[in-house]
């Protein structure tokens, strides 16, 4: 018995040591590696552009980019964040073309095509706003990991908590990192930066 748990470690150990040199030889793979530590963040979805036509993640492919997750009713952390991300874009200058922001709604039963046109036209007009179906919603928050939940008030309306990170991704769909809610600008916008440059 202890033999064969003996055996077992050392194949462990080889095994683990076969995949830091595969890593460490091999870039792509080792940022697939990261992506399944981020927990395999990202994948396919279907939804639509505030104009009616579909938006996939086919139209994301071969470019880095940042999703972010939320609601226009959002008092507070969406206006707060697509605020900051049309100020990072500003600061990238050029570079901003060289990624595609998403904004995506939790609340497709409030948040139709017409109300988040409305909605961004506060903000950066390059980022992407997206809605569809509550179940393509449910999709891409499965996809993403992205945790939401409606919170009933008081008046007969409701809220919905959400995650407030928002996504970046490169281009080819792999889990990059990051940017947490009043993350400090400067890391955010080095982060931004990094991902326009790695792709
Ligand atoms: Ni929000």
């Amino acid at each position: 018995m202890l033999r064969h748990i003996r055996m077992f470690l050392w194949i462990a150990v080889a095994a683990f040591t076969v995949l830091l040199i595969v890593l460490a030889m091999n870039p792509a793979a080792s940022r697939k590696a990261l992506s399944l530590a981020g927990g395999g963040i990202g994948g396919p979805f279907e939804l639509q552009r505030t104009d009616g036509t579909t938006y996939s993640d086919r139209d994301l492919a071969g470019v880095p980019h940042a999703m972010f997750f939320g609601f226009t009713h959002c008092p507070e952390v969406c206006p707060t964040t697509l605020w900051e991300l049309t100020g990072w874009m500003k600061q990238l200058g050029g570079d901003a073309d060289k990624l595609k922001v998403v904004f995506v709604t939790v609340d497709p039963e409030r948040d139709t095509r017409e109300t988040m046109a409305e909605y961004m036209t506060s903000f950066d007009p390059r980022i992407v706003a997206l809605t569809g179906t509550m179940e393509q919603i449910e999709t891409i928050k499965k996809a993403y990991k992205v945790y939401s939940r409606k919170v009933p008030l008081e008046d007969g309306d409701y809220t919905v908590d959400h995650t407030a990170s928002v996504y970046l991704m490169h281009g080819d769909g792999s889990f990059s990192g990051t940017i947490s809610f009043r993350e400090n600008s400067d890391t955010a916008l080095e982060k931004l930066r990094r991902l326009v440059d790695k792709g």
